[in-house]
């Protein structure tokens, strides 16, 4: 199984490490604290619970009824109450939120700068009309008004949507479509690469082709673009803001299962799948993880290099350390840009505490070298986190050694959009580490591995990994198995080792990971598709041997007249006006035709197996075996 997906096996010198003796002594779970949360399931979440303000106690800890059940039934809570107004006792003047910009801007916002400014925006918005149950679409890149807007919303409790700034005009449109999203919070635009990208023209152009009207625009000015102008329903946010200085709102109080936020995920239809999070056991799950994982206090500087619009940059950017009084750094930029050492600049000039990164970026370090890291004092690191794949174990050891020093535990992190907060990982100061391995399921969490028939399989033969009870950051409307036992079953296959360690191997649905943000296949692959000249499209996550994936398009055409750099050209354009330029895939590799079984289906694995290695078994189950020699030949021209 290893081999199939190309997973690094742990080489045996550190096939555990123990957590560092300095951080165990400082930790903020113990073991003493993980044994006693082994407590009957539900109750043992309330420990959860007691991470947060609630405006009414809840009833009970988790309530049975419907397909789910429902966490903490009749409790109220508002989210903004949570991360804003309860720290100003005694963080008025504490870095809420630190902000550098691309441009080379540095903002901080104190705990009561924050609480002014979500109050004014919050006070700005119910001044369109803007209600409870309201949603309101965010979409912008990494500037401090999008935490302000997110917490605006909760505070009047108006579902956020925020849709990443990257995607294209159809891709906000879609969401927005989906949401039934009447409002927008947007920029006129910001720097990529030194080019403007003019997001205010995306947002008009998606408004035009959604269904339903939409509004009201609020526009972040960000370029001193004078070009940029405002039309009706539109509203410059300094001037709104200005309109309502000093305004304070009083914060909506919520149904602990009201959705506090919808965000979209790719799953294997090639349509968007919605998820919305409720605002009493989501900002529990993330406050208790925030606090248990990345032991995280308010003393911190913590950085998570996560964009605002996936899950990882709404549970641990925003709501996560936020309601827990801490400091989060929120950076604009690239970790390359200026120079390869940017990311150690940052950590050693803002003496950050905690970092919590992806397995790509760590890759990516890892190549640059050692010299970036080294050139810089990074003893203020205290924690270091992974998430989004697997973190192979060579890349898990220079981030131990290069970046912490030996002295900070690697916490693997486990969880997707779907989860809301992490559920697999190993607690940082009562558990070993096992490179190459999440850890185990978090107290309160149970899991398994079942094979196709659903039924649970041996370890070693591992199958996919499946969440056997509820926990309190599931969404609404969670698809699980109607069998007789609730269960959540993943797309993802693992194996779960003796000591209770699961090893995620890879993904069973057609979703790849580009750059970290999980895509279907199909998305890509339709997008491509409707390029005239293209006759079918394959997506194929490639690895070559090591963990740094590639994706792949193999594109079969029609007429093999076209020049591939126009067709290239083309499908380029195609992905980023349906997705996005981020989702343009790494190489191309066009063929007359795709290798099909006799029955018409499309042989992916095929396709990697050539990608990969050139090694590949029996083809006799083409109805085209001759496709693939031209593939290869295909392949090595490239
Ligand atoms: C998928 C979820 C949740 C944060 C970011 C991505 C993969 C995530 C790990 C890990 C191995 C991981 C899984 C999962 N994944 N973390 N520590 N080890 N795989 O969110 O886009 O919802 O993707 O990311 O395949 O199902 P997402």
């Amino acid at each position: 199984m290893d081999d199939q997906y190309g997973v690094e096996t742990n080489p045996s010198d550190r096939a555990t490490v123990d957590p560092p003796e300095a951080f165990v002594e400082q930790a903020n779970v113990t073991e003493a604290d993980a044994a006693a949360f082994s407590e009957a399931w539900p109750d043992c979440w309330e420990r959860a619970a007691e991470m947060i303000d609630w405006e009414r106690p809840y009833d009970r800890v988790f309530d049975r009824e419907g397909e789910n059940g429902r966490w903490f039934p009749g409790g109220r809570v508002n989210a903004a109450i949570n991360c804003v107004d309860r720290h100003l006792d005694e963080r008025k003047t504490q870095a809420a939120i630190k902000w550098i910009g691309k441009r080379g801007e540095r903002r901080t916002y104190t705990y009561l700068d924050l609480y002014r400014e979500v109050n004014e925006f919050a006070a700005g918005l119910r001044s369109l009309g803007i209600g409870e149950g309201d949603v309101v679409t965010l979409y912008m890149p990494a500037i401090p008004e999008l935490p302000i807007a997110m917490l605006a919303c909760a505070r009047i409790g108006a579902p956020h949507n925020v849709v990443f700034a990257g995607f294209s005009a159809a891709a906000l449109a879609e969401r927005m479509e989906r949401a039934d999203s009447a409002f927008l919070v947007t920029c006129d635009g910001y720097y990529r690469r030194g080019n403007a990208i003019h997001q205010k023209n995306k947002a008009d152009n998606a408004c035009l082709s959604v269904s339903h009207e939409v509004t009201d625009t609020v526009v972040v000015e960000r370029l001193d673009d004078e070009s940029v102008r405002l039309g009706d329903g539109d509203h410059a946010y300094d001037d709104l803001i200005a309109g309502h200085r000093g305004a304070e709102v009083d914060p909506v109080s919520r149904d602990a299962n009201d959705p506090l936020f919808l965000i979209y995920t790719s799953g294997t239809t090639g349509e968007p799948t919605e998820v919305r999070h409720t605002t009493g056991g989501y900002l529990a799950h993330a406050a208790w993880t925030s606090h248990a994982v990345l032991d995280l206090e308010p003393a911190d500087t913590y950085w998570c290099s996560a964009d605002i619009g996936w899950i990882t940059g709404h549970t641990y950017l925003v709501y996560g350390p936020l309601s827990l009084g801490t400091t989060t750094l929120l950076y604009e930029g690239t970790p390359d840009h200026p120079e390869k050492d940017r990311v150690w600049e940052l950590i050693e000039r803002n003496a950050v505490d905690v970092f919590y990164t992806a397995p790509t970026a760590i890759r990516a370090f890892m190549k640059w070298g050692t010299e970036h890291p080294e050139s810089h004092d990074l003893s203020s690191l205290r924690l270091l986190g992974s998430v989004g794949e697997p973190l192979n174990p060579s890349a898990w050891s220079w981030y131990y050694d290069h970046v912490g020093n030996g002295e900070c535990p690697v916490v693997d992190t486990w969880w997707q959009t779907e989860t809301g907060s992490i559920l697999l990982s190993t607690l940082p100061g009562v558990d070993a580490m096992k490179p190459g391995s999440a850890g185990p399921p978090l107290p309160g969490i149970e899991v398994t591995v079942v094979g196709p028939d659903g039924e649970p399989t041996t370890a070693e033969e591992g199958g996919r990994l499946a969440v056997t009870r509820p926990w309190p950051g599931m969404p609404l409307d969670l698809e699980t198995d109607d069998g007789d036992e609730w269960r959540y079953v993943t797309e993802d296959v693992a194996r779960i080792d003796d000591d209770g360690y699961v090893t995620v191997l890879g993904r069973l649905d057609d979703t790849v990971t580009v750059g970290n943000h999980r895509l279907g296949t199909m998305e890509l692959e339709s997008a491509i598709a409707d390029v005239e000249g293209v006759a079918e499209a394959a997506i194929v996550d490639v690895c070559n041997g090591s963990a740094d994936n590639a994706i792949y398009a193999f594109v079969s055409t029609d007429d093999r007249h076209e020049s591939e750099q126009r067709l290239r050209d083309r499908i380029t354009g195609s992905v980023e006006r349906a997705i996005g330029p981020f989702a343009v895939p790494e190489r191309f590799v066009f063929t007359p035709e795709l290798p099909k079984t006799r029955s018409g289906k499309l042989m992916r694995r095929l396709l990697k197996d050539i990608a990969d290695d050139g090694e590949f078994g029996d083809t006799s189950a083409l109805r085209n075996p001759e496709i693939v020699g031209e593939i290869e030949s295909a392949l090595e021209r490239e």
